[in-house]
């Protein structure tokens, strides 16, 4: 191509991209199906890689860049970022609206009622069109510049689109926000890896904007709404309502419900809708705000020193309780964590009744201060376990006990220790019976092997009466066995009888013939989730493939040998002060070592467990299976529990088989799973959904009943979300289903909508 073409092919890709991101990121209504955006991405990845000279800041190929920060630098906001003056009574709204309409003088006005979003406030500041600024509110005059991070954001803009003539300055001011799945998600991994859990989406998206590294915060699912104008030259909406439109015009994502209302009568009505839709959003609100619809009217009604008068919050009661801790026990996950449980005088709260709640570890406990006998507040935070969320040390009166997490574990008395690097404390006896109970659930459990009939119970019959230590003692249990096993106690005997015995051997028989993903999956390897299963299986033939995996051998070598690579750079910060002839040897060494790299990154390209990084040929980033998961799993195949575990399964001729291990390179994943499909999904028809579920050898059916195994749930999902969530049913958002369904490499767009269970994923480097 000559170089005009060249110009012209990456203004052409650059425009096409930005138009599918909008429909994807933004509208979630998109046309192109993952691969052809790929296809796009990557030509024009190449074409700049080719042509360094055309990469402009604003390509959409150049969100996540840069080297960590040191710290943020400060932004003046002008004007400044107000917040809202908060209601949490109707009767205020009407003391509001009269306030407002006094103001006014007999000039009448409307409003608009938004959700209020549960998150961060941060600013955007474009020139001519482009993304120059964005910072956080700070204290509302002074903010921190976190526009490397937010650029990682993919509905954020970098550059204004539509038809509309480019405001000179537009500053538009919204909400960073991690929806509730995506928070889920994160925290669970952190649980496991033995990291201190947010205590809710927003300190989770707040956290996040403020990490130094823009590569970490891009593996964040963080998302944006934006609701208010800041500076702006070449743009005046007359109406809050035009803003919003002008705002969507621009690109940008705006609140998902808007309510326009004459009166504030209306108005009042349209929150008791808001309020119905309140945990319908993917993400968290904590009440409504109205705002003055006419623009032109907000000099009249001015501001008080902290919140203008032309809008107000009215917030939802919080959902949380004020209690007692009776007690603190401990709970032992599977893994051994010791989590510290707050047994608390049962308190109801936002409908249901509360009696315990976690503690999460002692770091914890010691940083709130929190003793046996305090009032606490107890909060529901999104749709994890409550948590107790403030001490009311006013009420102490002397009685109240420290606490301390036991140096034993409370179940098989071992010694608790505490990992480097790791606030979690563990009984690190994997023989533990709380351990064992909690494995055999796991891997007895709807999202593993779906063993119905081995719920807590059993499971612990099971275990109290030695019959079973370890998932796979199961295949050694015999219906005489499981046919008079004693639920109850031995004063009250109630038997599990043979019917539900059989039940369970018909069940456990299935299992056999379950992918290989299910089985990594359900052995519970630290770090496994579905997700990874997936990918591990894809890449290998059967359990004793992973076990002697040559792929995650070369990835751990890769990762030490780049390691390698960057102490013998000769121009390193490190090697500053050594001689030429140092430096020459070093070089020398550099060079070849670059060499080892591209040889063990060859297969790992070929089977896409790497991909070459954006912009920087040399260098890769991992996709499905990152370092930290390689060394876990080759670590637990080396422990004596893996080896033991392989023995076994290979004495019981069971063999699950991986993606290298069928005929037709297919994992069957998905084999005996139902899916049903519910609302709209971004980046596929339900066609396309459809056909990835049968492809992988799942059903679809259309109701949602206790024979399914997942709902699928896409924006506006109705009744059937509500269902599965009554019957316990596991809901994969998009970028779970996305992340469980695909085989391929994560692309530069699903890499990262598509986070899953492992923050190990991506910058291998
Ligand atoms: S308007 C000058 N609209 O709530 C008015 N704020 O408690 C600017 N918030 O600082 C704010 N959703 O961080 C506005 N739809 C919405 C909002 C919203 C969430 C936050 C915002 C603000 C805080 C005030």
């Amino acid at each position: 191509m000559t170089a005009k073409k060249n110009v012209k092919r990456i203004a052409q890709l650059r425009e096409t991209i930005r138009h599918h991101d909008h429909l994807y990121y933004v509208q979630a209504q998109p046309v192109l199906s993952d691969r052809d955006y790929d296809a796009l991405y990557r030509e024009l990845r190449d074409l700049e890689e080719a042509h360094p000279e055309l990469v402009m800041p604003d390509s959409p190929t150049q969100r996540v860049g840069g080297q960590p920060l040191t710290a943020f630098a400060p932004v003046h906001h002008q004007p400044p970022m107000m917040s809202l003056d908060n209601t949490y009574t109707k009767d205020e709204l009407l003391d509001f609206d009269q306030r407002v309409r006094r103001l006014l003088d007999g000039a009448t006005c409307s409003y608009v009622l938004e959700p209020k979003i549960d998150g961060v406030a941060i600013s955007l500041r474009y020139e001519n069109g482009l993304l120059v600024s964005g910072s956080t509110r700070g204290d509302g005059k002074t903010g921190d510049d976190v526009t490397a991070n937010l650029r990682t954001i993919r509905s954020i803009p970098l550059q204004l689109a539509g038809e509309c003539p480019t405001p000179a300055i537009l500053e538009v001011r919204g909400e960073i926000f991690m929806p509730t799945a995506g928070f889920a998600r994160i925290n669970a991994t952190r649980q496991e890896a033995g990291q201190p859990p947010f205590a809710n989406p927003r300190n989770a998206a707040a956290g996040s904007l403020k990490l130094l590294d823009p590569r970490a915060v891009a593996e964040r699912p963080l998302d944006v709404v934006v609701y208010a104008l800041g500076a702006a030259e070449g743009f005046a909406p007359d109406t809050h309502a035009d803003l919003l439109s002008g705002l969507a015009d621009f690109g940008f994502r705006t609140p998902p419900a808007q309510w326009h209302g004459d009166s504030i009568n209306a108005i009042l009505a349209s929150l008791d809708d808001l309020e119905t839709q309140r945990h319908d959003f993917p993400f968290e609100i904590d009440g409504g705000v109205i705002k003055v619809n006419e623009r032109d009217r907000y000099e009249a009604l001015g501001a008080t020193a902290k919140s203008p008068r032309w809008a107000i919050a009215y917030k939802y009661e919080p959902e949380r309780g004020e209690t007692t801790i009776r007690d603190i026990t401990v709970q032992v996950g599977r893994t051994g964590v010791l989590t510290p449980v707050a047994e608390l005088e049962p308190v109801p709260v936002a409908g249901s009744v509360i009696s315990r709640a976690t503690l999460h570890n002692q770091e914890e406990i010691q940083r709130k201060d929190i003793r046996i006998g305090d009032r606490v507040l107890v909060e529901k935070a999104g749709e994890v376990i409550p948590a107790v969320v403030a001490v009311l040390t006013a009420a102490r009166d002397g009685v109240q006990q420290p606490y301390q997490l036991p140096k034993r574990c409370p179940v098989c008395q071992e010694p608790v220790s505490q990992r480097e690097g790791e606030v979690a404390h563990r009984c690190e006896n994997l023989q533990c019976p709380a351990q064992s109970m909690r494995r055999l659930e796991y891997f007895a459990a709807r999202s593993a092997m779906d063993i119905e009939g081995i719920g807590g119970i059993v499971a612990d019959a099971l275990i109290a009466r030695d019959l079973v230590k370890e998932p796979l003692d199961l295949f050694d249990l015999t219906l005489a066995q499981l046919a008079v096993l004693n639920l109850g106690s031995d004063e009250q005997p109630r038997v599990f009888g043979a019917k539900n015995g059989e039940k369970v051997l018909a069940a456990l028989e299935k299992t056999r013939h379950a992918p290989l993903a299910d089985w990594l999956f359900a052995l519970g390897i630290a770090r496994v989730g579905k997700t990874v299963a997936f990918q591990v299986a894809r890449v290998h033939v059967d359990l004793a493939d992973v076990a002697d995996s040559r792929c995650l051998g070369q990835l751990l070598e890769l990762l030490e040998t780049r390691k390698q690579l960057q102490a013998t750079n000769p121009r390193a910060k490190v090697n500053r002060d050594r001689s030429p002839e140092e430096k020459d040897a070093l070089g020398a060494q550099h060079a070849a070592l670059a060499l080892d790299i591209e040889a063990l990154a060859r297969p790992l390209l070929d089977l896409n467990i790497l991909r070459r990084k954006t912009g920087k040929e040399e260098d890769y980033v991992t996709t499905g299976i990152g370092p930290e998961v390689a060394r876990r799993l080759v670590d637990y195949f080396n422990s004596n529990a893996g080896k033991t575990i392989l023995k076994r399964m290979k004495r019981l001729d069971i063999n699950p088989r991986g993606g290298l291990g069928t005929p037709t390179g297919d994992t069957q994943a998905l084999a005996g799973k139902t899916f049903v499909l519910t609302g709209s999904l971004e980046s596929l028809s339900r066609d396309e959904a459809s056909s990835r579920i049968r492809a992988l050898g799942g059903s679809v059916t259309s109701a949602v009943s206790s024979q399914t195994d997942y709902v699928v749930a896409g924006a506006s999902s109705g009744s059937k979300l509500k269902k599965a969530k009554s019957l316990g049913i596991p809901v994969l958002d998009e970028a779970a289903f996305a992340a469980l369904t695909s085989g391929g490499p994560s692309t530069a767009r699903r890499g990262n909508r598509a986070a899953n269970d492992t923050e190990d994923q991506l910058s291998l480097f």
